[in-house]
């Protein structure tokens, strides 16, 4: 059976770290709204001008750009995936719904990765990404809260939520993580 999974969790929860090795594990392509972003970024690609900004102070970047950039990579793919970072509110997971609704291919699990914000903030300070200083992590939490947190709540309801501790070594996470699968 081909994969169809989902990490939500705070900036820092592990989210990339953890989907990289569970993709090579399971050979899952990895779609990461973050990465996609920062490629395109780095490429000085229109689409990259504008985010950057909007990464930069810790906003989400437009629903519309971000739209795109996923349907680009999911129609078509003839392989298991795992969408990390996205979706990030409520309506870009309707429009996922609507997309995944059309290509028949339905979310199989949405694995929360659960830690709390001191370590999220030790963690993304030791990183020093451009967005990873301390307001802007402290702003990127806010927004979680706000805008994506509620998407716990509208996947428990379709009975989709496999929640797990974030806390502890990568190795061990990552057991916990592909235990939860099974
Ligand atoms: P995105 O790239 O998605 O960032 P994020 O959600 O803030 O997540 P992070 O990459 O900070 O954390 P993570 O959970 O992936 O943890 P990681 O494994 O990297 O988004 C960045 C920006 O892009 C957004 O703010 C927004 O502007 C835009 N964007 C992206 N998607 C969007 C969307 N759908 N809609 C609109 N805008 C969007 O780990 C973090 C650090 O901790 C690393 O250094 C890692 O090595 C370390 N670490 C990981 N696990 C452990 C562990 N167990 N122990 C110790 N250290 C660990």
């Amino acid at each position: 059976m081909k994969r169809r999974l989902l990490f939500l969790g705070p900036p820092g929860a592990g989210k990339g770290t953890q989907a990289k090795l569970l993709c090579k594990q399971q050979n899952l392509v990895h779609l990461s709204t973050g990465d996609l972003l920062r490629s395109e970024v780095a490429a000085g690609s229109p689409l990259g001008k504008k985010a950057a900004e909007v990464m930069n102070r810790g906003e989400l970047v437009s629903d519309l750009l971000v739209l795109s950039i996923v349907e680009d990579r999911l129609v078509g793919l003839d392989q298991g995936w795992l969408l990390d970072g996205f979706p990030r509110n409520v309506s870009q997971a309707k429009a996922l719904e609507d997309l995944l609704l059309k290509i028949s291919q339905p979310i199989e699990a949405v694995v929360v990765i659960q830690v709390n914000d001191d370590v999220l903030l030790e963690r993304l300070l030791a990183r020093g990404r451009a967005d990873d200083s301390e307001q802007v992590i402290r702003h990127r939490l806010e927004v979680y809260q706000e805008k994506t947190a509620p998407l716990v709540d509208f996947y428990s309801k379709k009975g989709l939520i496999t929640p797990v501790l974030g806390a502890g070594q990568v190795e061990e996470i990552s057991r916990r993580i592909s235990r939860s699968l099974i």
